[in-house]
């Protein structure tokens, strides 16, 4: 497996991410793996934290050299098929088991220098009393053991290198499969509509009442 090696891990790490980009910018092979039981300044999107108690969740960045151009949802579909059948995706990249989000992915890089960090957190054996009161109604978690963390990370290795390696067009049906926004009102900060699909390019597209927009990053909300 290409995926996972090396790997450094950490008790307790600022962010994975952060060891990532540095180990990237140092030459670390594609495929580089960074884990921490616990991190003290982790990063969500839009300059966000991300917490987890220690133990208790996936923590990972691995250094992806040459990545794809779709690679965030390359990440969400394979963080679905490990979260389980009924998981969804919600562009471009939340994984949502019953409308709560067990998963973040965060993606930092410089595609000039040709490498990416793909930095994963799962929420696999936390309690749903250990969350952040602020995140009690929209987080949830794989509802696992902490013996269970290690094995998880292992299939997420498996899952990302076979979307990785797929066809954009094969990955891109396995997302539509568990599109978690279609049919419904999406808001985002340049307006708002009905959310119909993602294209060939990944992008989420948009009914709105001047016509079909595609949004190419960035976050929609549920309207
Ligand atoms: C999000 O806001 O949804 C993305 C969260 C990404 C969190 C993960 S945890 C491991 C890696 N290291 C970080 O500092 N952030 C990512």
């Amino acid at each position: 497996m290409s995926l996972g090696a090396p790997r450094i891990h950490f008790r307790r790490v600022d962010s994975t991410n952060e060891r990532g980009r540095e180990l990237a910018q140092r030459g670390a092979p594609h495929g580089t793996l960074i884990t921490a039981g616990e991190q003290t300044a982790g990063r969500g999107r839009q300059g966000r934290i991300w917490s987890a108690p220690p133990g208790s969740a996936i923590l990972c960045s691995l250094v992806i050299r040459d990545h794809p151009r779709m690679l965030p949802l390359c990440a969400g579909v394979a963080v679905a098929d490990l979260a389980g059948p009924d998981a969804r995706v919600k562009w471009p990249n939340d994984v949502l088991v019953n409308g709560r989000k067990v998963a973040g992915i965060l993606v930092e890089g410089r595609p000039q220098e040709r490498w990416a960090v793909l930095g994963i957190g799962v929420n696999v054996a936390v309690r749903p009393d250990e969350l952040a009161p602020e995140l009690r109604e929209s987080a949830g978690t794989l509802g696992l053991r902490r013996q269970d963390v290690e094995p998880a990370l292992e299939r997420l290795l498996e899952r990302l290198e076979r979307w990785i390696a797929a066809a954009p067009e094969e990955m891109l049906e396995a997302v539509r499969a568990r599109d978690a926004l279609v049919g419904r009102r999406v808001k985002w900060a340049g307006g708002e509509g009905e959310a119909a699909g993602i294209d060939g390019d990944g992008r989420l597209m948009v009914q709105t009442d001047s016509g079909r927009v595609a949004l190419e990053a960035g976050e929609v909300h549920l309207g």
